[in-house]
């Protein structure tokens, strides 16, 4: 095994708390993960390197939530969406009915293409769902273009009733024939628990289906107006709820006392992660996910693209990041925390839930993601800036300058 030395970082956020913000740092990458990670000037003698010449990294961005398996174009929706008509879940059947139509190949290319430009901004780990194919061949074709494509593939047959079904009938499909065609695929199930998608009662039953599978649990949640996908999702101890727009103060308490016992001590790994989507909120205009506040009352926050053609069509997590320091209020710190370390504890790949061995359907050799620390994949992501502000200091600009996936140089 031949190692790698990477200097150069002027400033190396690690988000490991013992080694915090680096300045004038090094890695040496070995057999796809960190090995050393340090000062420069105490850098280990390695069989190749690199010289980064001053610049900052990070972490490469985990996203979290991705909707990448579709065909079709939506841009016409989005502009009368600009022009003032209000988003609903129905476009979703223009999608599907155009993705259905691809053949498999077009598909894989346009998946592939998706996955190409989100490395190149820097995104090391990859989440994305089906749901664009809501018939049983149609999800087990997008679960398996999926599963060859990213990292962790999310089944989300509940992701709208398509024209022509009817709600219970089609309930039924996708937790029996369907989740067992897509299980084989996939690590996760989510549902899109919203008016005008499936009702709470529905959600609850597909997501105790795919638990009985063996999947772990996701929920698109309190998106469109206030309801029960928070509570739904905590109650189920799903790892994430997404979007979380219209919460409640109840709802904001729940998310902050997930992942702790009675007496408030966290139990790693076990926490329902609030995942926030940023570019989906503006491409909506909807009101922005209140992540300050969820922070400050002791909730995990994630950062996710929510790449998808209807809410959100860019994968863009320098963007996402850049937003919520903008809008949201977050500090560069925090930012940076939630698209990287809040994405892996979304996805319970982290250090702290590998080790408490809650990561559904875990190989128990994988290596911890969301940190720049010895015994983590080596997924780094280098900025053409010599600080990690410049992503919010100069939002739109072209700062990823390289990026390392599991050890590989990606971009
Ligand atoms: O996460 N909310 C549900 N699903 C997507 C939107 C899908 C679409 O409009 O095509 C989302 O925003």
């Amino acid at each position: 095994v031949s190692s790698f030395l990477v200097t150069g970082l002027s400033e190396l956020t690690t988000l490991e708390e013992s080694t915090g913000v680096i300045r004038d740092a090094a890695v040496v990458i070995e057999d796809g993960r960190f090995a050393w990670v340090g000062r420069a000037q105490d850098a280990p003698a390695a069989d190749d390197a690199a010289d980064l010449g001053g610049r900052a990294a990070l972490p490469g961005w985990v996203d979290s939530h991705s909707h990448l398996v579709f065909d079709g174009d939506r841009s016409a929706e989005f502009e009368a969406r600009m022009a003032g008509r209000e988003y609903a879940a129905g476009g979703i059947q223009v999608t599907t009915d155009a993705t259905r139509a691809a053949d498999d190949a077009r598909l894989a290319a346009l998946l592939s293409r998706r996955v190409r430009a989100a490395v190149a901004g820097g995104t090391t780990y990859l989440e994305t769902k089906t749901g664009y194919g809501l018939t049983v061949p149609d999800e087990a074709r997008g679960a398996a273009l999926a599963a060859a494509a990213v990292d962790e593939v999310t089944f989300l047959g509940a992701h709208l009733v398509p024209a022509g079904s009817d709600p219970e009938e089609y309930t039924r499909l996708v937790c029996g024939d369907m989740l067992a065609a897509v299980a084989p695929h996939a690590r996760w199930i989510d549902v899109f628990c919203e008016r005008g998608a499936f009702t709470p009662e529905q959600s609850r039953r597909v997501l105790e289906a795919g638990r009985a599978a063996g999947l772990g649990l996701r929920v698109h949640g309190n998106q469109l107006g206030p309801g029960a996908g928070v509570e739904l999702a905590v109650e189920l101890g799903a790892a994430s709820v997404d979007h979380v727009n219209h919460l409640t103060p109840g709802d904001v308490e729940r998310l902050a006392a997930s992942g702790r016992d009675a007496a408030g001590t966290w139990r790693p790994g076990t926490e329902t992660v609030a995942t926030v989507l940023p570019a989906c909120d503006l491409s909506t205009r909807a009101p922005l996910a209140p992540a300050k506040a969820l922070l400050e009352a002791g909730a995990t926050i994630a950062i996710a693209s929510n790449c998808n053609p209807g809410t959100s069509y860019t994968s863009s997590m320098n963007f996402c990041v850049a937003t919520a320091v903008l809008q949201m209020g977050l500090s560069l710190a925090e930012a940076i925390e939630a698209a990287t370390l809040g994405g892996a504890r979304a996805l319970r790949a982290d250090r702290e839930s590998l080790a408490a061995g809650t990561r559904p359907r875990a190989a128990g050799t994988e290596a911890p993601i969301g940190r720049i620390a010895v015994g983590h994949r080596a997924d780094l992501h280098v900025l053409d800036a010599p600080a990690a502000i410049h992503l919010a200091y100069r939002p739109g600009m072209p700062l990823t300058h390289a990026v390392w996936r599991a050890g590989e140089r990606a971009a």
